[in-house]
């Protein structure tokens, strides 16, 4: 994602962080954080093990952390990893906080924000998502160049001086997959409010809309990513088909057996994009 935020809302005062990122960055520093990360990393639901290749690690449970909400999804296990990755500083979020767990999506911005504060130059997010695209297959990988974010409101009413562009910052993510010889797909990503997985209308609704992917994460974070001017790169690892797409009952076993299967080739993208995003 290529961000371009107005030069306007650059010096604007609602660009300013909120208090309790600044309490969270203390308490990290003092835990051993350096003031600025080169890159973060939000890792979706199945997807933790890619802190098993962050060398020197720090970890920390989210429930340690003052003013950090609980994630509590099965296959979520909520730490802060700090560590190095080819000796680039990295910061992984090991478990997100969902709107549908019930909090507001001013708080499931959270790691954006504290991204934001760390000061780090790449912000590579990673999802599970229903496949809405019939044309892709289970454990694809989908590069998101673009969101259908009409289901949620990030900014202030009259926060609305930033736009942004996905489109570059996905196409250099295609260029680093096929370097590595990763086949991707690429597409659009839909969020979707949950906590139910979506009916067999509301898929052929999306469908129609132009959603490749669905999920319940993500479109609020790259919102937000957009609105604080910080490089992302995107990435939805297709772990079932959506609703009605194929005459099967979802369930979250399925979501984390496919990202299973996938967790070397995601962690060697994840590598990828640590080391050239
Ligand atoms: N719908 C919404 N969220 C999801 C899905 C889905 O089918 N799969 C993984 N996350």
């Amino acid at each position: 994602m290529t961000i371009k935020p107005d030069t306007q809302q650059k010096t604007s005062s609602r660009m300013s962080l909120p208090e309790h990122i600044t309490e969270i960055k203390d308490f990290l520093t003092n835990a051993g954080l350096p003031d600025i990360i080169d890159s973060a990393v939000i890792l979706g639901s199945g997807l933790g093990s890619f802190g098993d290749h962050i060398e020197d690690p720090i970890s920390i449970p989210y429930t340690d952390i003052p003013s950090f909400p609980d994630s509590t999804v099965i296959g979520h296990s909520g730490s802060l990893i700090f560590g190095s990755v080819d000796r680039s500083s990295v910061l992984a979020f090991s478990g997100r906080f969902h709107h549908y767990e019930g909090h507001p999506i001013s708080k499931t911005v959270l790691p954006i924000q504290l991204s934001k504060a760390f000061e780090v130059d790449k912000l590579i997010i990673s999802n599970a998502a229903g496949g809405i695209n019939l044309r892709y297959k289970v454990g694809d990988l989908m590069i998101i160049d673009s969101i259908i974010k009409q289901f949620f409101m990030i900014s202030e009413p009259a926060d609305k001086n930033w736009s942004y562009d996905m489109e570059e910052s996905a196409a250099k993510v295609k260029e680093i997959a096929s370097d590595l010889g990763i086949v991707t797909q690429m597409g659009t990503y839909l969020f979707a409010k949950g906590p139910s997985y979506e009916s067999k209308a509301e898929i052929r609704a999306f469908r129609y809309m132009g959603g490749d992917a669905v999920g319940m994460s993500t479109a609020p974070e790259l919102a937000e990513a957009g609105r604080l001017g910080l490089r992302a790169a995107a990435v939805s690892l297709i772990t079932n088909a959506a609703a009605g797409v194929v005459d099967q009952k979802l369930d979250h076993a399925e979501v984390k057996e496919a990202a299973d299967q996938k967790k070397e080739v995601f962690a060697k993208l994840v590598k990828g994009l640590i080391r050239e995003f």
